[in-house]
């Protein structure tokens, strides 16, 4: 019997069933119109409630929690001092991570932010610059706003070839003339994993063991941006030969056995909605030019977040995270989640729409320098945001991640200074859609892409020269 059941199919299976649905609301073109004018073409003012297709403005939160996690939520100890969850969530990290938790502080957060803004503000020093491969903008945020030059190291050629199965990588050669150049002045080297800003990709267990060999040489601390940890894994199991027998639960255990610390939101690799921490190892480099960190950090937490045992998260939310890391490290999961990114990533490439390839673990990125290459829209037309916007009738929202949200306005010179990077991100929720809700995604994008001649410029009317201002503009289209 099974010999005839033999073959194998082009479509598989989700790893899931849908347990719960929210129906969408009967909303008309015109009235996301409006609503959109009301918001300034702003994706983050619009109400999620009017979208219909795919809301790919973040994997961060936006996660569909399993029945065990509800199950778990109902569970959540609400007490001001050492909750039950609390303890839940100590034993998930252990399994998960791999790590002795009596060898290493930890400090709950609501979101990562809040642990970054901490870890940062108690990093002092004249002229610091921490490397990394790509910080995240908010992560970015906080080392600027604590006087850290916080210094992208992905090498460009790198991030031209399409068929690195790295590009998350940082350029090691890079790092090493950073450091001998700033030497003393770096308090930390930080890899995120995977890397967000640059397209979602991938760094690879070669790179992460030689930039902690090289800290280690340079008595430097190293520390992980850890949010994606388990898509990460994935890639390093598909991709690096050495590790195509291991599993993704030993993947994760050595990815952390390098890390001397990590920043985490448990929104995305937590399964959660809400969560994220700091934890560093008690034997860290780090105590060497911070030897009072620990005690700093933990009345920066209470004083600013809670008792170190909810650190500004409800008992509940403790619970759900306790729950999405033993979730989140199965190999099927992880097959179905970026299975599906992959599969809508193909199908725009396939439409002809220029997507940032390989893809990455949860999104998919469009090239916007490339969808607006051959029309009237430049750099400075914000072509990104217009896009974005326009989706937003279609019931679709997507983010602008490039001219327009890493770009800086000097109002002195009218100048626009530009990164190096101009994407337009669809972040996939974890299981949330269905691949129908991402195909009709790339349809409207293809469509809209057949039209680029007719797209407007997006002309910001407030907010221009404010920092992290893609959050908070207002612009008109024309
Ligand atoms: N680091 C990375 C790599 C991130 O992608 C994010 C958030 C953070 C840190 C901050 O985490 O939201 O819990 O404070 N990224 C989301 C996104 C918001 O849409 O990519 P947080």
């Amino acid at each position: 019997m099974l010999e005839l059941m033999d073959f194998e199919t082009k479509h598989k299976p989700r790893p899931h069933v849908n347990a719960f649905v929210r129906l969408h609301h009967g909303i008309t073109e015109e009235q996301r119109v409006q609503a959109a004018e009301k918001a300034g073409w702003n994706v983050f003012q619009f109400p999620s409630e009017m979208l219909c297709g795919g809301d790919l403005l973040s994997d961060s939160g936006t996660t569909s929690m399993t029945t065990e996690q509800l199950s778990a939520l109902i569970l959540g100890d609400e007490a001001y001092g050492s909750n039950w969850g609390y303890f839940k969530l100590l034993e998930a990290i252990e399994r998960n991570f791999g790590l002795n938790i009596d060898e290493w502080e930890v400090y709950i957060f609501h979101q990562a932010r809040a642990a970054e803004h901490a870890l940062f503000s108690h990093i002092t020093g004249e002229n610091l610059t921490i490397p990394a491969n790509s910080f995240f903008d908010t992560t970015r945020a906080n080392a600027e706003a604590n006087n850290i030059e916080a210094l992208d190291l992905v090498s460009d050629k790198i991030k031209s070839d399409k068929t690195h199965p790295f590009k998350g990588n940082i350029d090691i050669d890079a790092l090493k003339e950073v450091i001998v150049n700033k030497g003393g002045n770096i308090p930390l080297v930080y890899l995120t994993i995977t890397n967000n800003t640059g397209g979602g990709q991938p760094v690879s267990m070669q790179n992460i063991k030689e930039v902690r060999r090289i800290c280690d040489e340079n008595s430097i601390p190293f520390f992980l941006d850890a949010c994606r940890f388990a898509e990460n894994a994935w890639f390093i199991k598909q991709r690096e030969e050495a590790y195509s027998e291991k599993s993704i639960a030993d993947i994760v255990r050595e990815e952390f056995s390098y890390a001397e610390g990590f920043t985490i939101s448990f929104k995305k690799d937590g399964l959660a909605n809400m969560g994220g921490a700091l934890l560093i190892r008690k034997d860290s480099k780090i105590t060497n030019r911070y030897p009072d960190i620990f005690d700093k950090l933990r009345d920066h937490q209470i004083l600013v977040e809670g008792h170190p045992t909810y650190g500004g998260l409800s008992g509940r939310d403790i619970m759900t995270i306790a729950v999405g890391l033993d979730t989140v490290v199965q190999e099927r999961y992880l097959n179905g989640r970026i299975g599906q990114v992959h599969e809508f990533g193909s199908y725009m490439a396939e439409l002809g729409i220029p997507v940032i390839e390989p893809f990455g673990g949860h999104a998919v990125y469009i090239d916007s320098d490339e969808f607006f290459k051959d029309t009237n829209i430049k750099r400075k037309d914000f072509g990104g945001i217009s896009l974005t916007a326009l989706l937003l009738i279609k019931g679709i929202r997507l983010c602008e991640l490039g001219a327009f949200a890493f770009g800086v306005y000097n109002p002195d010179t009218g100048e626009e200074k530009f990164p190096p990077y101009n994407f337009i991100r669809a972040a996939v929720p974890r299981n949330k859609y269905e691949i129908q809700d991402l195909y009709y995604v790339a349809d409207c994008i293809k469509a809209l892409y057949d039209r680029r001649d007719m797209i407007p410029k997006a002309v910001p009317v407030w907010g221009r020269e404010k920092a992290l201002r893609h959050f908070k503009a207002r612009f008109e289209l024309c």
